[in-house]
């Protein structure tokens, strides 16, 4: 079936889009049509009884027990629509399925990640598969985010010090937006994915990769890959320009200025430090905002890091 989306949706690609457009199409087409009544109305009746001279006075109106009857009953009667078919949805979403796919999203200033119970973790993308139900146990490492696929008509608040579930089964395969959509601060904006939805061969074969990424690659151009997949590129540049944090170009071996008045050089211990515990040392003239990456780098996966911002320096600074 084609599924294209309207002015007011974007195409619906998960089960409960139905029940979700389904109401929300029914709402706004019996406001138009009561809209367009009530201007219907006001018009006529501006007409028809407008002061036709000076000395025309309006007579005086009683009430109409059966207009009034009318116009009570029936607007209760389409809230009453409203509310059990908008009840049924929501119940709907909000009891979780009993099977399928498990994943643990973590939300933080300013990306997603994903821990799948195969082992893999992922930052910003993922990948589910088609016509599976899948669960999201969410929480958040700082700050209120909000995890929300448009396409699927989910969206849930990511809060810190508290599990927060959402789930959806995905109708189609394709790639689909994930936005944050709480203000989280400066990259709130930047804090967005994609989620793939492949066939259950492809993401049985995709999950096996992920699992296992990275571990045959020379370390620099991990690296290279991780820079992009973990994030780290929305805060640091490559070019020399600010973002939110230092910039890694020339930034290896150089000698910094720490906000509590000591130095240190950019070396091998400094940057693992600084993934794994940010705010130890902060560099002056910036603010201490970067995120822990605690458990979510393997050993191989820092020493690639620390080997791709290695050569930042040696590609540039010659
Ligand atoms: Cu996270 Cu906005």
């Amino acid at each position: 079936m084609e599924n294209e989306g309207t002015v007011w949706l974007p195409p619906a690609n998960s089960t409960i889009a139905e029940d979700v457009d389904g109401l929300f199409y029914w709402i706004l087409d019996t406001s138009i049509i009561i809209f367009a009544i009530v201007i219907l109305l006001m018009a006529v009746f501006t007409w028809r009884y407008r002061r036709r001279g000076k000395d025309t006075l309006t007579p005086a109106k009683d009430h109409n027990n059966f207009l009034e009857a009318l116009w009570t009953i029936i607007p209760t009667g389409l809230i009453m629509v409203a509310f059990f078919w908008g009840f049924s949805g929501y119940m709907k979403m909000r009891v979780m399925p009993l099977e399928g796919t498990e994943i643990k999203v973590t939300g933080q200033k300013w990306f997603w990640s994903y821990q799948y119970e195969e082992g893999a973790n992922l930052t910003n993308d993922f990948a589910v598969p088609v016509n599976k139900p899948v669960t999201l146990t969410m929480s958040s490492a700082d700050v209120i985010h909000s995890f929300y696929v448009p396409n699927f008509r989910i969206k849930m608040d990511v809060l810190p010090n508290r599990y927060t579930k959402v789930w959806f089964e995905p109708t189609h395969e394709g790639v689909f937006d994930v936005f944050c959509t709480e203000y989280c601060g400066q990259a709130h904006s930047e804090m967005v994915g994609k989620v793939h939805v492949l066939s259950e061969e492809n993401y049985a074969a995709w999950i096996d990769s992920v699992s296992r990424f990275g571990e045959d690659l020379p370390p620099a151009e991990l690296g290279e890959i991780l820079y992009v997949k973990k994030a780290c590129v929305t805060c640091h540049s490559l070019d020399g320009s600010i973002v939110q944090g230092p910039s890694f170009l020339g930034a290896w071996e150089r000698d910094i200025q720490l906000t509590d008045g000591t130095t240190a050089i950019m070396d091998e211990n400094y940057l693992r430090e600084s993934i794994i515990n940010p705010r130890a040392k902060i560099h002056v003239g910036y603010q201490p905002v970067m995120p822990t990456y605690q458990g979510q780098l393997k050993d191989y996966e820092l020493d690639g890091l620390i080997a791709f911002i290695k050569q930042v320096k040696q590609q540039t600074g010659q």
